[in-house]
């Protein structure tokens, strides 16, 4: 897949979204649903369940991704993967794209967002998809 960019891009949160697509980027939704299949990159199914009949082993610590996209905007989805934290400061689910004030990353991801820019956009068009 592709590199982590070395840092973070800027995007503006408005309510309880980021209205606009992070640098302007489309998605690719089959993309985003590898990602979020993938058990190194995403590893959205460790606590998530969804519409993936192939994957064995899902995860129940969190809600089934199932009508995520008929649940939330693209919007509010892009927020909830890029700092899910701001929305709820108690939240187990990673930032995957905010690298300030992260605890317990692994050094691999010390200093760098998990997903770049591309791959949340390629994540929020899978998810928006999920109707
Ligand atoms: C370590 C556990 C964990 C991981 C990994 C995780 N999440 Fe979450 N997620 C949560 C929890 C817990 C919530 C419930 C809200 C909260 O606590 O922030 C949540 C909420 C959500 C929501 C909003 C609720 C819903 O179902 O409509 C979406 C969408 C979501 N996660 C998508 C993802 C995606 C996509 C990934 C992978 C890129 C991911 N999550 C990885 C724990 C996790």
């Amino acid at each position: 897949m592709y590199a982590a960019p070395a840092q973070p891009v800027a995007y503006e949160v408005v309510g309880d979204a980021i209205p606009q697509p992070l640098q302007g980027l489309v998605g690719d939704a089959s993309r985003g649903r590898a990602l979020v299949t993938d058990r190194r990159e995403g590893l959205c199914l460790l606590c998530h369940r969804g519409p993936f009949p192939e994957e064995r082993f899902q995860g129940d610590l969190s809600t089934d991704l199932s009508g995520a996209g008929a649940r939330w905007t693209p919007g509010q989805l892009r927020l909830r993967l890029t700092d899910a934290k701001r929305l709820n400061p108690d939240s187990v689910m990673p930032a995957y794209h905010r690298t300030d004030g992260l605890q317990r990353v692994g050094s691999a991801w010390q200093g760098r967002p998990v997903f770049s820019a591309q791959q949340v956009e390629d994540v929020v068009a899978f998810l928006a998809s999920l109707q």
